[in-house]
């Protein structure tokens, strides 16, 4: 059948209605009319496929990724930059207003910093010997020789990866590859390759830090990555900002807020390295980490002794079974949880606490919402910037800042 795109959902998916069912359609842009195939029938909605495009919108790029359709890693290669920015802002829009009644038009427009090829970790899968993504919703490997979305150093590598899975020594089902800042020299690349690895001789000269089945097999076990003019070491399950083009940018926001307020006492919650709280430190007297990953506490603390910060404690523990424990006034609290935002009982402490400030950097505006229509009862919001930290795909981050009523 026919129909016409209205507008784009949350995940970038185009949405026509067919007798007032909602239909999502992949690859469809507002404004479009497209001949499409119903693939998935449900009482309240439906899936569809564009068969044939009628009418294009003047949106509209050509998508430079033969496999755009069919992996799930971007989401908006089709759609125009500047549009992309746009989606972005009125998507967090909608959801502030659909969940709070904080004033949305404080929200500023997109904060972009062009390059499209910033991810600085990927994860491969292998199926007889093939390397590539699982095409969408599957378990089904779609071979490949580049992504667009990864530093250009990183797709560099890919023909090695493939030398070690064409070795008949092998049998690779999967492979983690990251890089830091820099991408220069073999110790600034780490892999981690699971399955039957019995010869890795292809990478030994190209990549200096070495995982085969979660054991270190090389002289170095991290990546050293800097951010502004501190240092950082990444261990293999530590968390990592995956776009180091936008990071510092993000992470100056805290660091300019905090030059300004001059907090006595802060707290960086899910702090993962300890790069917000480090990254701060300097003009903060005092600051606290808290993050529940083991190896994330471990960099954090050798962090701290690479950037000789003195005013900085970390504890491993998850945020909600620590917070109670917390003695003492915060004159600012930075949150930078996961996807699933902020657990109840770290929302009533925050609200219960005397903090002056809180600063939210959130990866999710469908949680961020949920939390910030709570945290409004008692903070303030006095500014929401969002970030194109993940160009290309439909997630946004978002740095908000509350302060005490
Ligand atoms: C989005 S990352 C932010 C890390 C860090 N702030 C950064 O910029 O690199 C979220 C972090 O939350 C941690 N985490 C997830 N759930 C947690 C919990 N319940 N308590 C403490 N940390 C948690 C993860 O280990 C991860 O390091």
């Amino acid at each position: 059948m026919v129909v016409k795109i209205e507008k784009l959902d949350h995940f970038g998916r185009g949405i026509a209605y067919i007798n007032d069912k909602i239909c999502f359609i992949d690859n469809a842009l507002k404004d479009e009319i497209v001949e499409i195939k119903i693939t998935k029938d449900h009482k309240k909605y439906c899936i569809g496929k564009v068969e044939y495009y009628i009418e294009l919108s003047k949106e509209r790029v050509n998508s430079d990724c033969n496999i755009f359709n069919e992996c799930g890693g971007c989401n908006l290669r089709h759609l125009n930059y500047i549009e992309e920015l746009y989606y972005k802002k009125e998507k967090l829009k909608e959801l502030i207003k659909k969940y709070t009644n904080i004033d949305s038009s404080i929200i500023e427009d997109t904060k972009s910093f062009i390059n499209d090829s910033y991810r600085n970790k990927a994860i491969f899968h292998v199926q007889n010997r093939k390397l590539g993504f699982y095409k969408k919703k599957t378990n089904e490997v779609i071979e490949l020789s580049s992504c667009p979305l990864l530093k250009e150093e990183l797709n560099n590598k890919i023909p090695l990866l493939k030398k070690l899975i064409e070795n008949e020594k092998n049998n690779i089902s999967e492979i983690m590859i990251r890089t830091n800042d820099l991408s220069k020299n073999k110790d600034d690349f780490m892999i981690s390759i699971d399955g039957i690895v019995e010869d890795i001789e292809a990478i030994k000269n190209e990549i200096g830090v070495i995982y085969v089945n979660d054991k270190c097999v090389s002289n170095n076990s991290k990546l050293i990555s800097k951010i502004g003019n501190k240092s950082f070491y990444l261990s293999k399950n530590s968390f990592f900002q995956v776009n180091s083009f936008v990071v510092d940018k993000l992470y100056d926001e805290v660091l300019n807020f905090c030059k300004e307020k001059k907090p006595k006492k802060a707290l960086d919650l899910y702090c993962g390295t300890g790069t917000i709280g480090i990254y701060i430190s300097d003009y903060a007297e005092e600051v606290l980490g808290i993050d529940c990953v083991k190896s994330s506490i471990n960099d954090a603390n050798e962090n701290k002794k690479l950037n000789n910060c003195k005013n900085i404690t970390f504890i491993c523990n998850k945020v909600e079974n620590e917070i109670d424990k917390l003695k003492g006034n915060y004159d600012l609290i930075v949150v930078d949880p996961p996807r699933a935002g902020l657990d109840k009982k770290t929302l009533m402490y925050l609200e219960k606490i005397n903090s002056k400030y809180i600063i939210y950097i959130s990866c999710d505006p469908v949680t961020l919402s949920r939390d910030l229509n709570e945290l409004n009862k008692i903070y303030n919001v006095i500014s929401i910037k969002p970030f194109n930290m993940f160009p290309r795909t439909y997630h946004v981050e978002t740095i908000t800042i509350l302060e005490r009523k």
